[in-house]
């Protein structure tokens, strides 16, 4: 039997789950790579908040952050998160990449006990990148980036992993070989198409599901992401080289 509909873990944005074929598969490890500013952080959200709507509570881990610029942040997209914890749906926790992995490393640590205690069912890790700037081994950033995703899969958590795309270190990420290890890979791009820039937003790969490969177009204002339809017409999107295709040509 397919996977049904039901049994997916909704990412928050109904467009979204239909490109991944109903929305994450339960207990998996997703990356969402995006260069800085194409909405990581907001997507993130969204998928917390959509958890904390469905009476599944979820963990915002950031190395990045401070608690009060997220706030902000979130709040000019129309969010409260200080309502969401009080109401203990939501757990955000602000710290370093060589303290969680000693926390997850350590049984009965604060996040393990954190997840059981809440029942949390939801994680998003804002980011993976910076594990690259406390490891330069790449076999030690690859164990590290296992001992990460394995920690989170024995909890039973659907867990997002943001991703830094950056030319500068484009190549280090590549080298822990983070999309290989993970189950699921979306990306957010900038793309020049017609003299503007414009977001877009593609799944790469879903282990074990069909999915929707075609490039879709999205917005950030008030209320968060928005996608729209495929990028239709164009080709060579994600290689920076968009151009007319031969087909929308000759429809117009
Ligand atoms: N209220 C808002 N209205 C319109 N755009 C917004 C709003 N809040 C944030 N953005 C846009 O969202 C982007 C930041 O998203 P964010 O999730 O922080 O990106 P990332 O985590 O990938 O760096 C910025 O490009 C910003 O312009
Ligand atoms: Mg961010």
């Amino acid at each position: 039997m397919p996977d049904s509909e039901n049994k997916r873990v909704s990412s928050g944005l109904p467009r979204l789950d239909k490109m991944l074929g109903g929305g994450f598969i339960p207990n998996s490890s997703i990356l969402l790579r995006g260069a800085p500013g194409t909405g990581k952080t907001t997507l993130g959200l969204h998928y917390l908040i959509e958890g904390a709507r469905q009476g599944e509570a979820g963990l915002f881990i950031s190395f990045e952050e401070f608690p009060q610029s997220l706030y902000r942040d979130a709040a000019g997209l129309g969010w409260d998160l200080p309502a969401l914890e009080a109401e203990g749906k939501l757990r955000l926790l602000f710290t370093s990449p060589n303290v969680l992995r000693q926390s997850l490393a350590t049984p009965d640590s604060g996040v393990l006990k954190s997840l059981h205690d809440h029942d949390i069912k939801r994680v998003v890790l804002d980011s993976m990148t910076h594990f690259t700037q406390v490891i330069d081994e790449v076999h030690e950033l690859r164990r590290v980036y296992h001992q990460i995703i394995s920690a989170f899969h024995r909890e039973h958590v659907t867990a997002v992993y943001l991703g830094e795309e950056m030319r500068s270190d484009y190549t280090t990420e590549e080298k822990g070989r983070l999309p290989f290890i993970v189950d699921c890979v979306v990306i957010l791009r900038y793309l020049e198409i017609d003299s503007a820039i414009q977001r877009a937003i593609v799944v790469l790969k879903m282990r074990s599901s069909a999915h929707d490969t075609a490039i879709h177009g999205y917005t950030i204002g008030q209320g968060g992401i928005t996608i729209s339809g495929p990028l239709e017409g164009k080709s060579g999107l994600l290689s920076g080289l968009a151009r007319r295709s031969m087909i929308s040509t000759v429809v117009e």
